[in-house]
């Protein structure tokens, strides 16, 4: 089971999830990482669950269409949308407690 370390606001939860998780996901159901990850759609449209991947990102797959367009090269800088991950390796992820227009790149097209 993949074990996930997640940051926010200064705080670190620590999780276990069946392998093939996607968090956003499993905090709908209110499950880990439930109540603390920010999310929205879970459609890759509205970027609130935008996370920066500190450790694992190499197993993850290319950021799909939807990814590059919310986060244009906020990419580069490791950032994803965890809505569009399904997690089968360790991983480590932050989200910042800050506006989402800080998150998304800006002059990312707005969906
Ligand atoms: S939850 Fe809206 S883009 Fe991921």
């Amino acid at each position: 089971m993949p074990k996930v370390v997640f940051h926010r606001d200064g705080k670190t939860f620590t999780g276990e999830v069946p392998d093939n998780t996607n968090l956003v996901v499993k905090a709908g159901i209110r499950q880990f990482p439930y109540p603390n990850f920010l999310y929205g759609c879970g459609m890759g449209k509205c970027g609130k669950c935008a996370s920066r991947i500190i450790v694992g990102g190499e197993h993850l797959p290319e950021p799909n269409w939807k990814e590059k367009k919310r986060l244009g090269p906020r990419i580069e800088q490791g950032y994803r949308l965890a809505c569009q991950l399904w997690i089968s390796h360790d991983i480590e992820l932050s989200q910042e407690a800050k506006p989402l227009a800080d998150v998304v790149a800006p002059g990312a097209a707005a969906v």
